[in-house]
């Protein structure tokens, strides 16, 4: 099977996760993408859906699957998206497609968090791929040079802006063996809105396709 395949698989698995009659929290990605158009079948079965970004936003309203404002919701039962690393934990790196503030706002509400990855994304240590950074434009220098004395190469996405009007950092170079204390040091930098570490708040159930099927970790 193709990774493409792979991601498919495990945006189907998903759907078995959803709660008849709720509002169903929905991530970013090309993993997600799947499951949205999955989603699209059961239409009849959610109310809708609350949105990890723009871009998911309009391929749900593409489906005709409504899309809510989460300050009008009380609760999410599901939140269903994809990670660029997963650990044995279940700490993720998040925000390759840089929806990273948006997306951990939509799981901190959400009672339960499904991650939907190709077997590639899980690893022993998080790192290798490069952490993304949410900053507020004129902290970006500022960020950067904090960051390299917690051991990490900061390079802005060149060409990218956020949903929120903000840029991006990409921090290579870190190897993240206690990924909640880097996830709140972080986040302690004047500047930055948030970063793509998802420990504190991690994945509760892990959909993980390889070429064996699905396999699905709580
Ligand atoms: C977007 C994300 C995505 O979930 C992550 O980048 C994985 O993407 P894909 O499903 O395309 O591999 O965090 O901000």
């Amino acid at each position: 099977m193709t990774q493409d395949e792979l991601k498919k698989a495990a945006a189907l698995a998903a759907l078995d996760y959803i709660v008849d009659g709720s509002i169903v929290g929905v991530g970013t990605g090309s993993t997600v993408n799947h499951f949205i158009d999955g989603l699209a079948g059961l239409r009849s079965r959610i109310r809708g859906a609350v949105s990890s970004s723009e871009a998911s936003s309009q391929r749900l309203a593409a489906h005709g699957i409504e899309v809510f404002d989460l300050n009008g919701i009380e609760s999410l039962p599901v939140y269903v998206d994809g990670a660029d690393e997963i650990d044995h934990g279940f700490a993720m790196i998040k925000g390759g497609g840089g929806a990273l503030t948006r997306e951990k706002i939509v799981a901190a509400v959400s009672e339960r968090f499904v991650c939907i990855c190709d077997a590639s994304k899980r690893v022993d240590v998080l790192g290798r791929f490069p952490l993304p950074v949410e900053v507020i434009p004129m902290a970006c220098t500022h960020v950067a040079r904090e960051l390299r004395r917690l051991g990490g190469e900061a390079k802005p996405r060149a060409g990218f802006v956020t949903d929120n009007g903000n840029l991006i950092l990409d921090v290579h170079g870190l190897s993240i063996t206690d990924p909640v204390a880097l996830e709140r040091s972080i986040n302690q930098i004047v500047g930055v809105v948030t970063n793509g570490l998802f420990a504190e708040r991690g994945a509760d159930v892990l959909l993980l396709a390889g070429g064996n099927g699905v396999e699905r970790l709580e």
